[in-house]
């Protein structure tokens, strides 16, 4: 495993993450989950990332059992708020009411004392951002997390947020975009704006959720068990990369990966890594085996004709639009 700076902070993680979201408490069984946590402790990850309301608050339960009697001291574990984790109005949003109530639920379920990362799991435009910041700085303050993160924040909210974290003086240091070689979004703005402000980016689904890892064949029914097939939530959030065009192109990027020595995965993986921007790739796994095909990545460097093969097969179906860096008008 290689390591890289969060930000400019002082805080290391590995290059990649292990992150839970659809399949602990939800596609998957525990024994699966906690074989997955176990593949990425011996692979080196030391970073695991979920949220309060994965699985409905089950997967920061069956994290916490999967990482309990490991060295506290020898792992980072962030955690997220913003999207609903109850019925009432304010299960939800950055308001420091719900701020407060679910740092608590977090710690309680990850079954430790602090988290090293708590990101706004969204912008709260609900909610004035003075507040969110305050509440974040208190839950620092108190010891409950160690830095502060945000996710999928536009380059103006980012700013703002920043100079509001340096007059508290409190260390904002990430933002968790959705990056892939088929989503580029943060690339115009996100990125120049962060790396002025010494902000690193976690990146999420650096595999499209799969589709990257080419066993989506066009035409053909997807293979038994994957996220594709899951019908409680992980088919309705892979649709969108699940056309002929983009199936029939991430096809033509095999022999690329065979002449680079790699498997598709990794070269999903390390492609999100060449960006400097980016301090870890968050990987998702079902199974522990691809957690030891995914984790090689770490360390690779991928050359400029490469990357430009890549680019003339991926770019009439990558998405780049900033705009598309987007969170809810209205609380969820
Ligand atoms: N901040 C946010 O808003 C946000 C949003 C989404 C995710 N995230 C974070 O990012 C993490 C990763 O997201 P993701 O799970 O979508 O990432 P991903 O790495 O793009 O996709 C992971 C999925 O791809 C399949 N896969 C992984 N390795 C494979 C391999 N070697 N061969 C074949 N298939 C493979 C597995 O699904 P199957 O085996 O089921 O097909 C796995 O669950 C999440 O757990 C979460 O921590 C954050």
């Amino acid at each position: 495993m290689e390591f890289r700076h969060l930000g400019r902070s002082g805080l290391m993680v590995s290059e990649i993450s292990y992150g839970n979201w659809i399949t602990h408490g939800s596609q998957v069984e525990e024994d699966a989950a906690v074989a997955c946590v176990r593949a990425a402790l011996d692979s080196g990850i030391t970073t695991f990332d979920t949220a309060d309301v994965y699985a409905g608050t089950r997967a920061e339960s069956v994290l916490g059992r999967a990482l309990k009697g490991e060295r506290r001291e020898g792992l980072e574990i962030f955690t997220k708020v913003y999207w609903p984790t109850g019925p009432g109005r304010n299960d939800r949003g950055l308001s420091r009411k719900h701020i407060m109530e679910s740092i608590d639920g977090s710690l309680r379920r990850l079954q430790t004392d602090h988290v090293d990362l708590y990101q706004a799991h969204r912008y709260d435009y609900s909610t004035p951002l003075e507040e969110t910041m305050e509440a974040f700085a208190d839950v620092v303050r108190s010891g409950k997390a160690h830095y502060i993160g945000v996710s999928e924040w536009r380059a103006s909210q980012l700013r703002e947020a920043h100079a509001l974290a340096r007059e508290l003086r409190i260390p904002l240091i990430s933002n968790q975009p959705q990056y892939s070689m088929l989503w580029r979004v943060i690339e115009t703005e996100v990125i120049p704006t962060s790396e002025e402000l010494g902000v690193g980016q976690i990146v999420w689904s650096p595999m499209a959720q799969g589709v990257l890892s080419g066993k989506y064949l066009p035409g053909q029914p997807p293979p038994a068990g994957s996220r594709a097939t899951d019908e409680k939530s992980g088919a309705g959030f892979i649709a969108r990369f699940m056309t002929d065009d983009v199936l029939t192109r991430v096809q033509r990027l095999k022999p690329l990966a065979e002449q680079a020595g790699l498997t598709m995965p990794q070269l999903a993986v390390a492609w999100v890594l060449q960006n400097p921007n980016v301090s870890s790739a968050i990987v998702g796994a079902s199974r522990p085996e691809q957690v030891h095909d995914n984790v090689r990545a770490a360390g690779v460097r991928l050359d400029a004709d490469l990357l430009k093969a890549i680019d003339e097969i991926v770019e009439p179906v990558t998405e780049r639009d900033p705009a598309k860096t987007e969170s809810p008008a209205q609380r969820p």
